[in-house]
């Protein structure tokens, strides 16, 4: 029996992590133990709690309710409860999701103890290091043991920072293991697919059925953060929505709640929160994300997991940001990187309504990647 420690804390790691406890529960939990630890960096019960019972997700065995603050405090002391569970559990690896800070906290805890390092969603890279992400996810890349990339641009951004990929186990910090898994995402989606369309209402509620409607999320902190971005985007949210007499879901992330009624115009705030066809509401559970993106027309966002989900359920994506870790999709022609420039985001969902007929075809693996990965930490343990 292997024990692993799971370090989640943002919504996107409770997602992604029930994929690998799912692949455990069903296959290795002769050979597998997972001890959960949750940071607590999202606490609200529509970003964290809703998501354990929706996927079956363990209740953690550890939550350190570290909570909002600044990066320095917040990540530090996320290091120091997660040092304090390693020493006290002593775990055969620590896997980590992605790039949040939840991610490096626990990334640099496990290092400093010679607990072997498995980062699931190695090798992204936007190449723009003012995001609090890239500096996150390199820092965790090259202290892992072992990285699973979704992707083979993946792969190759880390062949360029230096990575061998001849590697021969056993794997250590200084002689890595780089694999190419697929998306631990993808399993979810599939997955989850079918089990959206029995349990979710979400269409009916918002009496979409039949209807067009472009699902929108937006929450990195350069957007929410910055009016002159916020009112770019909000502005071409307002028009297009007007132009074209469709309706925009806004599931808000709870920072853009915050920061809405803070940074932008007080006319386009009013026009924003009036328009019967702009729907802003409370983040939505996992189940009804899926049913929103199954049945839009076409999504905008600035999420990494929402660019991908648009993705494998086939539906076009605005990229509201200057660059994107998911190149593939870009490439297709299924994503379109606009910034936050409202001129760009309006021709780019003009331009997908008026017929565009981009190409989705299956990059993201074959939804299994938490069974390969989970095989892969069995087949190469050393003790
Ligand atoms: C974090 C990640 C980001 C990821 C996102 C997923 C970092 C640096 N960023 O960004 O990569 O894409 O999660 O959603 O780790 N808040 C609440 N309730 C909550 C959680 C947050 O009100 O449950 C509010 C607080 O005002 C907080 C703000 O949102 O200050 C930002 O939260 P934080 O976790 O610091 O960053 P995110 O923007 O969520
Ligand atoms: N998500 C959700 N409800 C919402 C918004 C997003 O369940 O209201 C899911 C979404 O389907 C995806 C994940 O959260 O699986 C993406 O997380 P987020 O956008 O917060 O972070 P990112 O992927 O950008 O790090």
């Amino acid at each position: 029996m292997i024990k692993i420690l799971t370090i989640i804390g943002a919504r996107p790691q409770i997602i992604k992590a029930a994929a690998l406890s799912r692949a455990i529960r069903e296959s290795f939990s002769d050979r597998i133990q997972e001890v959960l630890l949750h940071t607590g960096q999202h606490y609200d019960q529509n970003m964290s709690e809703v998501f354990f019972k929706q996927l079956g997700i363990p209740q953690p065995d550890y939550n350190l309710n570290v909570g909002s603050g600044a990066h320095g405090r917040q990540t530090a002391t996320m290091i120091n409860g997660i040092e304090e569970v390693l020493i006290k559990e002593k775990p055969d690896y620590l896997i980590v999701y992605g790039d949040t800070n939840s991610t490096l906290a626990g990334a640099i805890a496990a290092s400093k103890l010679h607990i072997p390092i498995v980062h699931v969603e190695a090798g992204l890279r936007s190449f723009n290091k003012y995001m609090p992400e890239e500096i996150n996810r390199i820092m965790c890349d090259h202290v892992s043991t072992m990285l699973f990339s979704p992707t083979l641009s993946g792969i190759h951004n880390l062949e360029r920072e230096g990575f061998k990929m001849n590697n021969a186990s056993p794997y250590t910090i200084d002689n890595p293991g780089v694999f190419h898994s697929g998306d631990v995402m993808y399993d979810n989606s599939l997955y989850f697919a079918s089990l959206s369309d029995k349990q979710s209402n979400i269409i009916s509620e918002l009496d979409l059925q039949g209807k067009p409607f472009i699902l929108a999320t937006i929450h990195r902190d350069n957007n929410t953060d910055q009016p002159e971005r916020l009112n770019g985007i909000f502005d071409a949210l307002y028009q297009v929505s007007a132009r074209k007499d469709i309706t925009i879901v806004l599931p808000l992330h709870p920072r853009t709640a915050k920061l809405l009624k803070q940074n932008l115009d007080p006319v386009l705030y009013a026009n924003v929160k009036h328009h019967s066809k702009i729907r802003l509401m409370s983040p939505v559970s996992f189940l009804d994300m899926i049913a929103l993106e199954k049945n839009a027309t076409m999504v905008m966002t600035d999420s990494g997991g929402v660019q991908k989900e648009a993705f494998y359920f086939g539906k076009p994506c605005i990229i509201i940001r200057s660059e994107t870790e998911w190149v593939e999709i870009v490439e297709q022609g299924a994503g379109i990187i606009c910034d936050a420039s409202t001129a760009r985001i309006m021709a780019a969902a003009f331009h997908f309504m008026e017929g565009a007929n981009p190409s989705f075809p299956n990059i993201f693996g074959d939804g299994k990647a938490a069974w390969f990965i989970c095989e892969q930490l069995l087949m190469n343990i050393s003790r």
